[in-house]
């Protein structure tokens, strides 16, 4: 079963309270089930994480590479201004595997500061503006 770590930044556990009018109203725990469930009928072992801390994303990052793991990752905050998540995520392209940054959003739609990912430019692929549905139709994508 090829394995993939589903890895989230800062305020997503806070999913379903948290700006509902923008991030929808399924919670954390919705999430996780989602996510799950779609990657037992593609046949993906995952690991859905969440952080706030800059540090520990980091730290599943290189896990990833570690584990040669495929990795979808949505930095929330970090995406506008993370260099050192980025230098993690290349280190995942870099060394084969894919990384589909993913966003509950669509992060060009709102404010400015959003406009911009400096994960980008080092992901495989980016999926943003469809709810869960971003991370579903990453978990499609990697079974190509
Ligand atoms: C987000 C978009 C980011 O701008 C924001 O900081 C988040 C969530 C999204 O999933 O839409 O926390 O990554």
């Amino acid at each position: 079963m090829s394995k993939v770590l589903v890895l989230n930044g800062p305020n997503l556990s806070r999913l379903g309270s948290r700006e509902p009018e923008i991030y929808g109203t399924t919670d954390w725990a919705g999430l996780v089930a989602a996510v799950t469930e779609r990657a037992a009928k593609l046949g993906l072992d995952v690991d859905v994480r969440q952080t706030d801390s800059e540090a520990e994303l980091i730290g599943w990052l290189h896990e990833s590479v570690d584990a040669q793991a495929d990795v979808i990752l949505n930095p929330a905050a970090f995406t506008h201004y993370s260099y050192a998540v980025r230098d993690a995520a290349a280190m995942v392209t870099k060394g084969g595997k894919r990384l589909i940054e993913v966003h509950l959003s669509n992060p060009h739609t709102r404010e400015e500061f959003r406009h911009n990912s400096v994960i980008s430019g080092v992901a495989t692929g980016v999926i943003a503006g469809f709810g869960i549905g971003s991370y579903l139709l990453a978990l499609d994508q990697l079974c190509q």
